[in-house]
């Protein structure tokens, strides 16, 4: 089996590729990447050297490119992780959301149709959903909930998700779409919650918890999510779509606090700063269908999970100390100076 991971350069796809290699290791594992300032060759290098596994720098929106890659190499399978995945950027830049996440998307299926495929997965959000009030922890999303997005990031993945089922229905394409809530673990780019609290809570810095803190976001440890995608390329059925997620919702200031616990460091950091525009109130997913279809469910809950990525990231410093130090800083400044 041939398969294709964009974006693997990333948090996912790079986890995604890692778990694939371990797991499967008679398969090939091409890495097509554009290396934007979320990819880090630093996360693919524990395998640049396995030689079932090729590393390609490419724009999936570049159709010349992707289109000679297909050519060369037929895939069996594409596993799209490549997007531009922070919500704040897309606030301040929404360009580049929809130049990436729907133009390279549609890109991809077109490729996929050309030369012909096994399998096209999406890797989508259940921020295609909208949110969930804060009142009601009684409702979940499921895969038939309406898609009702909020940022311009999550209205770019369901763009793209319209057009995945677009080439499902209108050519035939072989399509499966999962839609995972807040992912966490190794290698994790410092801008999202979790790594830049334990990067700044290591540095002393203020932890800047946006509004009151009261958010929820249902975390899953990102082996959990590679394995349900693993699981959906070989047994899910085609044209369907495949929520992912595992009962673990915390308020973000739960998810802070028990950061700095971890670390032993005090509450004291805490800062509240204003707001997001438009930030979404709850995620929390619904399972029952990839559980009842394909017997998945989450391995690692939070608690565990929590332990193990600020273990990485304290046995990893160099890693994330390598991101912090470029620039970042400029990022950190723009969207947290006056906050
Ligand atoms: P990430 O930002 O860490 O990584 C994105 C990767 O895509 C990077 O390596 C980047 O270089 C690459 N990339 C960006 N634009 C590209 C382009 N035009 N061509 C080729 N490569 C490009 O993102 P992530 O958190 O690993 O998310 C991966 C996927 O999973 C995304 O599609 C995201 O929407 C989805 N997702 C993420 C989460 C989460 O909690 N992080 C949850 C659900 C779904
Ligand atoms: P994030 O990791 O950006 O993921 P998403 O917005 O896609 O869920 O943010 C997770 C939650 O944490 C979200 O409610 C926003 C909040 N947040 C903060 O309070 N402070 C921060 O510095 C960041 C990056 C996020």
């Amino acid at each position: 089996m041939k398969i294709i991971v964009t974006g693997g350069a990333g948090f996912i796809g790079g986890n995604f590729v890692h778990y694939m290699l371990k797991e499967h290791p008679e398969y090939q594992i091409i890495c097509l990447d554009k290396l934007t300032y979320a990819g880090n060759m630093e996360t693919l290098e524990p395998v640049m050297d396995n030689p079932n596994f090729t590393f390609v720098k490419a724009d999936i929106a570049d159709r010349d490119a992707v289109y000679a890659l297909f050519e060369k190499e037929k895939p069996d399978v594409v596993v799209n992780f490549a997007a531009e995945s922070h919500v704040d950027r897309s606030i301040t830049d929404p360009g580049i959301f929809l130049q990436t996440n729907i133009i390279g998307t549609g890109v991809l299926l077109d490729a996929c149709r050309i030369y012909g495929i096994k399998r096209y997965h999406q890797v989508s959000t259940d921020e295609v959903y909208g949110d969930l009030p804060l009142d009601r922890p009684d409702l979940f999303f499921t895969e038939e909930t309406p898609l009702h997005t909020s940022s311009p990031y999550s209205a770019s993945k369901a763009s793209a998700d319209l057009l995945v089922m677009a080439y499902h229905r209108t050519y035939g394409l072989p399509t499966t779409i999962s839609r995972c809530s807040n992912n966490y673990g190794p290698y994790h780019f410092p801008e999202k919650l979790i790594p830049l609290m334990i990067a700044n809570a290591l540095k002393d810095k203020p932890l800047p918890v946006y509004g009151k803190g009261e958010n929820v976001r249902d975390w899953l440890y990102v082996e959990d999510h590679c394995r349900a995608i693993d699981m959906i390329i070989h047994k899910g059925r085609v044209g369907e779509i495949y929520n992912i997620g595992g009962h673990n919702e915390r308020t973000n200031l739960q998810v802070v606090k028990t950061v700095l616990k971890e670390l032993g460091k005090s509450e004291d950091l805490i800062t509240y700063v204003t707001d997001r525009p438009g930030h979404d109130r709850r995620y929390a997913i619904d399972p029952a269908k990839i559980h009842a279809e394909l017997g998945w469910e989450p391995l690692t809950l939070f608690d565990e999970g929590i332990k193990k990525t600020v273990k990485w990231y304290l046995e990893n410093r160099e890693w994330w100390e390598h991101i912090i130090s470029g620039d970042y800083q400029q990022y950190y400044e723009k969207m947290y100076k006056n906050r």
